[in-house]
C-alpha cells in the first residue's frame, strides 16, 4: 500500500494554465510544488510551493537532492506571515545561512489555523558551485520536515533545529514543470521584491 501512496503522490497538474509538478510527503501530509520557466538549462527561476500542516514547524527543499552542498531553501510561518531562509550545509550540522540566492515570497502565501503555504521564487537555486538542476527529465530533489520550535520564527537567519520529522530525496521529471514565459509570469506574479541581493555561485565549503 506504502507503494500505492507514493506513486500517487507524484503528479503533474496544471492548475489554472500552469504547469506544476506536485510531490507530496505521505507521513506528514507536506505537498511541494515546483514550476520553472522553459530555460534549455540553469540557471533559471525556480518557483516553490509548500503547503505544510500546522504543526510543521518547517519544510525545507535541498535542489541537489541531498543535504550537502547545495542550495537549501527552508520555509516556515510566523504567525500570520510566511518566513524564508536560503541555507547551505558543508556537514551535517545546522545550515549556515547562503547569501547566493535572491527569494521573493508571493503575496499568495497564506497561513491559517491548520496549513499554512509559501509561495517562493527563487533566483539562484537552480545552479551553484558545483552543481545545477536539469532542465529536462528526472531531477533528484532533498526534503526535510521538523516539529521542533524554531527559537525565533520572526528572523530569517535564526538557528534551524533538527528534521526530526523526516528527511530523504524524491525525484520529479521537470519536463512536466515547464512554463511558457506568459506562464511562468502569472506563477510568479504575486512575488514581491527579493529580500537578499542576487549573487554569483559562492565557494563554499
Ligand atoms: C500533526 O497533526 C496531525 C493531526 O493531529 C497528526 O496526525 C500528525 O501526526 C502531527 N504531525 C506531527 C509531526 O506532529
Ligand atoms: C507572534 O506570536 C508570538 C507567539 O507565538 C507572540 O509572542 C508575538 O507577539 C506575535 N507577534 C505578532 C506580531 O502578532
Ligand atoms: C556571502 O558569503 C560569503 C561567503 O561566506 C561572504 O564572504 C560574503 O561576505 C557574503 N556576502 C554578504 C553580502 O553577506
Ligand atoms: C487552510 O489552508 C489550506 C491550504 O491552503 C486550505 O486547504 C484550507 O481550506 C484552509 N482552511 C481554512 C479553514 O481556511
Ligand atoms: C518526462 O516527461 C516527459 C513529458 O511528459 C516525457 O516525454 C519523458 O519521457 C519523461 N522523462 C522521464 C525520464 O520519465
Ligand atoms: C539576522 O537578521 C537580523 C535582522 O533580522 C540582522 O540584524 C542580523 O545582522 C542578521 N544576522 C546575520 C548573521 O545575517
Amino acid at each position: 500500500m506504502r507503494f500505492l501512496v507514493g506513486s500517487l503522490a507524484l503528479l503533474a497538474a496544471t492548475v489554472c494554465g500552469q504547469n506544476l509538478v506536485e510531490w507530496t510527503e505521505a507521513s506528514s501530509g507536506v505537498q511541494y510544488s515546483i514550476g520553472i520557466p522553459e530555460a534549455a538549462a540553469a540557471p533559471f527561476d525556480v518557483y516553490l510551493s509548500i503547503t505544510a500542516p500546522a504543526n510543521i514547524t518547517y519544510a525545507a527543499i535541498a535542489f541537489g537532492g541531498c543535504m550537502l552542498r547545495s542550495p537549501l531553501l527552508v520555509a516556515w510561518k510566523s504567525n500570520s506571515s510566511i518566513v524564508t531562509s536560503s541555507r547551505w550545509a558543508a556537514a551535517y550540522h545546522p545550515p549556515t545561512i547562503y547569501n547566493g540566492t535572491a527569494v521573493a515570497i508571493s503575496k499568495t502565501s497564506s497561513v491559517n489555523s491548520t496549513y499554512w503555504t509559501a509561495e517562493l521564487v527563487c533566483s539562484g537555486c537552480s545552479s551553484w558551485l558545483g552543481g545545477s538542476v536539469g532542465a529536462f527529465g528526472n531531477v533528484p530533489l532533498g526534503w526535510a520536515l521538523s516539529s521542533s520550535p524554531l527559537a525565533n520564527p520572526a528572523s530569517s537567519n535564526g538557528s534551524i533545529p533538527y528534521h526530526n520529522v523526516g528527511k530523504d530525496h524524491f525525484e520529479i521529471n521537470i519536463t512536466n514543470a515547464r512554463n511558457t514565459p506568459s506562464q511562468f509570469g502569472a506563477l510568479i506574479s504575486g512575488a514581491k521584491r527579493p529580500w537578499s541581493p542576487r549573487r554569483p555561485p559562492l565557494a563554499l565549503v
